[in-house]
């Protein structure tokens, strides 16, 4: 009875209708303001943004393409603390850049170069809007949330900065550069996605697509002897003379631009004089500690080198181990779970020195990789060095751990691991301990696979169409994709679970038989949930959109839900007639379908953004989010002309000078002081 009453207490806010404005919607009786954009400076010597492309020193600035972000707290007197509600640090990943033809347009005068090779003045000002920002947010005197420009707590970690190689792969041979020739160190991080938030107080930010920022010339695979590291270089996405994502590597011939070409350049054997390895520092879950600016960042390599979203933890229980819970997003990848060797102690969690517990916990410990099987259970598979799938793998010869670790696509592959619709972000339900993975969708998901990475849909992938019936968007592959939950078999360090299908993507005119499968109305319906995060204040479930499947219809979105638990639905048949005539039925554990009490629309963003990052206050008062690259289909070549910017938000908001579109986090609050959400 006590739930029925929190969950009549929450959401009871009336839904936000699909919209494609050119502006942030929240529900009647709520506010949402901007309080940091692409550039706004972080230190009290540093200018402010013009927004015009001449801007500099952006190593001193808000980065770009705002995503995960954390909540770490501050008392009146500037020390941490886990109670606070009006001061606290952001810990914000800038995960890319709008982009064409290799150049950062917006933050050129007239959109920069698109050739090879491109000037270092321009690739100085990208190489540093990427990385991680630390900044410090409160409630002024005025009740209005704002950044503190001059706070000592603004940190920015850039593709630049030193951090620490931590865990197995630490010294490894796989590790060894020009830069770190003991392979203890590498600098920066790169396309950082989904966050996690220790129970410890420090930032975990997950490195995503950090490979399409190197480069390999023609030959380098015979150059390296076709040797394991070239099956490596494949399995991550970098076959030879693919070109990098912006070409800093075409710079000049300092280290900072030559470490994104992976070449032998030295004499070494092991790649200690050369950039061989440089690809292997990235990839990595990085643990940062948001109040100790002394304090050098670390790269968990235990929690293996994938994608990285978002980093969960289970629920802390005195005396157990600790799992935290990660996807990698591409298509076909997997799900993992790490399982930490220490027990959680409960004083470790307000600890001085935040980063040695993350060495107490984070250091040592399995890595599992999950398989679901079709009747609704599934294992964790471990991905040990002493597992004789991934020491007899004919594929790879693992090394050692640290291999293991580095190269975990490859022991997932040698495990049979299930691959899934590209797994975004992760998060544990703080009422159950259940853990929700959102898959955004596969493309490559299809009853007709003809080779290549095409697949089959499987009980934990069943959808590879979503046709609406007299529309013209018809979209083979899952396009609208899931999200999917799993619960323990005892504790977090269980090696097997069950499993249902929480959510279905879809139209809300879609066949419920086969695509519309939660029966989701016109309130409700979404495309591709990428964000997700349970309220830790509320118990909310807030969904987020990165949809590029429904944006004819309506801008990205973000929901909130009340999820019930694993196995409150039933078994659903999905059928599929082939191009041959043979049929195919999967059948999938489905959750309850949510009523409009349980799932609602609250926030539709502005044109061209994606809805992510969820970090709250401790009373679940003030949220905040962010808009990531609004107008982000504008053209490089309508640079200077803003009537021609797909977006020009938060400019037409009003928020800072001039009007090209820039990334932003936003703090929503409830205008009678009340929860976000109710
Ligand atoms: Fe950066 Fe998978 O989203
Ligand atoms: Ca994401
Ligand atoms: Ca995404
Ligand atoms: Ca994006």
């Amino acid at each position: 009875a006590q739930a029925a009453d929190k969950a009549k207490k929450l959401l009871g806010f009336k839904p936000v209708a699909k919209s494609l404005a050119d502006a942030v919607i929240v529900p009647e009786g709520y506010d949402a303001q901007i309080i940091y954009a692409l550039g706004d400076p972080l230190t009290a010597n540093t200018p402010d943004y013009k927004n015009d492309g001449t801007d500099a020193d952006f190593e001193n600035r808000a980065g770009d393409h705002h995503d995960g972000m954390e909540w770490f707290g501050l008392s009146a007197d500037g020390k941490p603390s886990t109670t606070a509600t009006n001061r606290g640090i952001l810990g914000v990943n800038h995960e890319a850049t709008t982009d064409e033809k290799l150049s950062s347009f917006f933050i050129h005068p007239t959109g920069g170069t698109a050739t090879l090779p491109r000037p270092a003045a321009e690739v100085d000002k990208e190489l540093a809007i990427h990385g991680v920002s630390f900044v410090e947010v409160r409630k002024n005197a005025a009740g209005k949330w704002e950044y503190v420009k001059a706070s000592a707590f603004n940190r920015r970690f850039t593709t630049l900065t030193e951090m620490e190689i931590s865990g197995p792969a630490r010294g490894n041979a796989l590790l060894k550069t020009k830069y770190s020739p003991d392979g203890t160190k590498t600098r920066g991080t790169l396309n950082n996605c989904g966050t996690g938030k220790s129970p410890w107080g420090t930032l975990m930010t997950g490195e995503e697509n950090w490979n399409g920022y190197f480069f390999r010339a023609k030959g380098d695979d015979e150059a390296r002897g076709n040797d394991k590291s070239v099956t490596a270089l494949k399995r991550y996405g970098r076959a030879e003379g693919a070109a990098s994502r912006h070409g800093w590597e075409s710079a000049g011939s300092d280290d900072k631009y030559m470490r994104w070409n992976n070449v032998k350049t030295g004499t070494s054997a092991d790649g200690s004089d050369d950039y061989r390895n440089e690809m292997n520092g990235q990839g990595y879950v990085v643990e940062m500690d948001p109040y100790d600016k002394t304090k050098l960042a670390k790269k968990r390599t235990a929690l293996g080198r994938y994608a990285h979203e978002s980093a969960a933890f289970s629920l802390p229980v005195n005396g157990q181990p600790l799992a935290v819970y990660m996807g990698d997003d591409a298509r076909n990848e997997y799900i993992y779970k790490f399982v930490s060797e220490a027990t959680w102690s409960a004083s470790d969690a307000t600890a001085a020195d935040r980063l040695a517990v993350g060495d107490k916990y984070l250091d040592k410990g399995t890595l599992y990789v999950a398989k679901f099987n079709a009747d609704g259970t599934g294992e964790w598979i471990e991905l040990s060095i002493n597992n004789p799938k991934i020491k007899g793998y004919d594929k790879y010869a693992f090394a050692d751990q640290a291999d293991v670790a580095v190269n975990a696509r490859l022991a997932g592959d040698a495990v049979g691991a299930t691959k899934m619709d590209r797994p975004e972000w992760c998060s544990v339900n703080p009422a159950n301990g259940e853990v929700y993975f959102t898959l955004t969708n596969n493309a490559n998901r299809t009853s007709e696979p003809k080779g290549g990475s095409a697949l089959e849909p499987d009980a934990a992938n069943p959808r590879a169409y979503s046709d609406v019936k007299g529309t013209s968007r018809v979209q083979t592959g899952n396009s609208h994709g899931h999200i999917i939950r799993v619960r323990e078999a005892g504790g977090a360090g269980a090696k097997a679970f069950s499993w249902d299908i929480y959510l279905f993507g879809a139209e809300a005119s879609a066949d419920p038989a086969s695509i519309n499968l939660s029966k989701l109305n016109a309130n409700q319906d979404l495309s591709s949930p990428d964000g997700l995060a349970f309220s830790k204040a509320t118990g909310i479930c807030w969904i987020q959109t990165d949809d590029g499947a429904y944006t004819d219809v309506t801008n990205c979105m973000m929901l909130a839900a009340l999820p019930g638990k694993v196995g409150d639905g039933q078994k659903v048949n999905i059928n599929y007639t082939k191009a041959d005539g043979a049929k195919l039925t999967v059948t999938t554990p489905v959750g309850k379908a949510p009523t409009e009490g349980e799932l609602k629309r609250f926030l539709v963003g502005p044109k061209g953004s994606e809805i992510t990052g969820i970090a709250e206050t401790p009373d679940g008062k003030a949220l905040f989010i962010n808009i990531q690259h609004p107008g982000e289909a504008t053209k490089m070549a309508d640079v200077t002309d803003p009537a021609k910017y797909e977006s020009q938000w938060p400019a037409n908001a009003g928020y800072g000078a001039g009007k090209r579109p820039r990334s932003a986090t936003i703090v929503i609050t409830k205008k009678d002081g009340g929860v976000v959400g109710a």
